[in-house]
């Protein structure tokens, strides 16, 4: 598969990893990036051999939002006939494999949102994460009034959305929209050491893990706790569940089979 807006590459033949590229828009996201994005992540959410995929862009930008000059002449019948962002834009929410999202430079609009749709995110020192929208006279599209109240609160992305300001790396981290802040120049090392160890488990616990994760945030506390109850039970039908327990009695590391 070759594309134009993307590159896509494996590490240790386990992580797959897409970098955003467009670097003279700052990674600014397109439909014919987005459709790329998807085909990329399916292809190695198929790849038996793939355990976890990573996004990221560039120093100065994960992704300074959607596409402002594509967008700017779109009407109303553009948007709604075409399925704007739902059409090539939520791919990501199928893919079952976990997704890192390692961001460094500015992740604003739709970049920050589809940041928050990755299953977590290692910034950079120099992160820089917002949804600007208001300042163009539209609000996030890309599911940023959900994902963000859901990740820091309502009265910081109230904050965020309707100010349009930026927030550092410490301020993502404090907030918990990040899960750990490196060096910049850690950033690959830090999350493909992250990828490497979750594709040192069982895959079909942590798609497991994922999948239960994700359901926290689509229903009440007791549908959550039921679902991930069902899919606990249902890893003890796993030779991983068997070789995981057998490997901890007898002091011994696991290797899984993902079976
Ligand atoms: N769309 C298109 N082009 C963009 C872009 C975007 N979202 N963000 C940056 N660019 C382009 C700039 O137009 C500029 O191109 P030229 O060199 O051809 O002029 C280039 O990238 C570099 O940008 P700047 O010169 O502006 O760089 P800067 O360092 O001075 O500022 C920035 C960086 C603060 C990120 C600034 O570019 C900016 O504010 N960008 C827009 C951010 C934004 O509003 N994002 C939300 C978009 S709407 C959205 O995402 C909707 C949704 O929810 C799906």
């Amino acid at each position: 598969m070759s594309f134009e807006f993307i590159t896509v590459h494996t590490e240790a033949d386990k992580v797959g990893v897409i970098t955003l590229n467009r670097p003279k828009q700052l990674n600014a996201l397109n439909a014919d990036l987005m459709v790329e994005l998807g085909q990329a992540l399916k292809a190695f959410d198929a790849n038996e051999a793939i355990g976890c995929m990573i996004i990221t862009g560039s120093e100065k930008a994960f992704a300074a939002g959607a596409d402002i000059g594509a967008m700017a002449t779109y009407s109303f019948a553009d948007v709604y006939k075409n399925d704007y962002i739902t059409r090539d834009w939520e791919t990501i929410r199928s893919i079952r494999k976990p997704v890192i999202a390692a961001v460094s430079g500015f992740a604003l609009g739709g970049g920050c949102e589809l940041a928050m749709m990755c299953d977590f995110i290692i910034a950079a020192d120099n992160a820089k994460f917002g949804q600007p929208e208001i300042k163009l006279g539209v609000i996030p599209g890309a599911g940023g009034t959900q994902r963000l109240p859901r990740a820091v609160g309502k009265s910081k992305a109230m904050d965020l959305t309707l100010t349009g300001r930026m927030m550092d790396a410490t301020e993502a981290e404090r907030a918990g929209l990040v899960s750990r802040i490196v060096p910049l120049d850690k950033l690959m090392e830090e999350t493909l050491g992250a990828a490497l160890m979750i594709c040192g488990y069982s895959q079909i616990a942590t798609m497991a893990a994922k999948e239960s994760v994700n359901r926290a945030f689509e229903g009440t506390l007791a549908d959550g706790v039921m679902f991930e109850r069902r899919l606990f039970h249902a890893l003890f039908a796993t030779t991983d569940q068997k070789e995981g327990m057998d490997a901890f009695v007898n002091k011994r590391p696991a290797a899984f089979t993902n079976q």
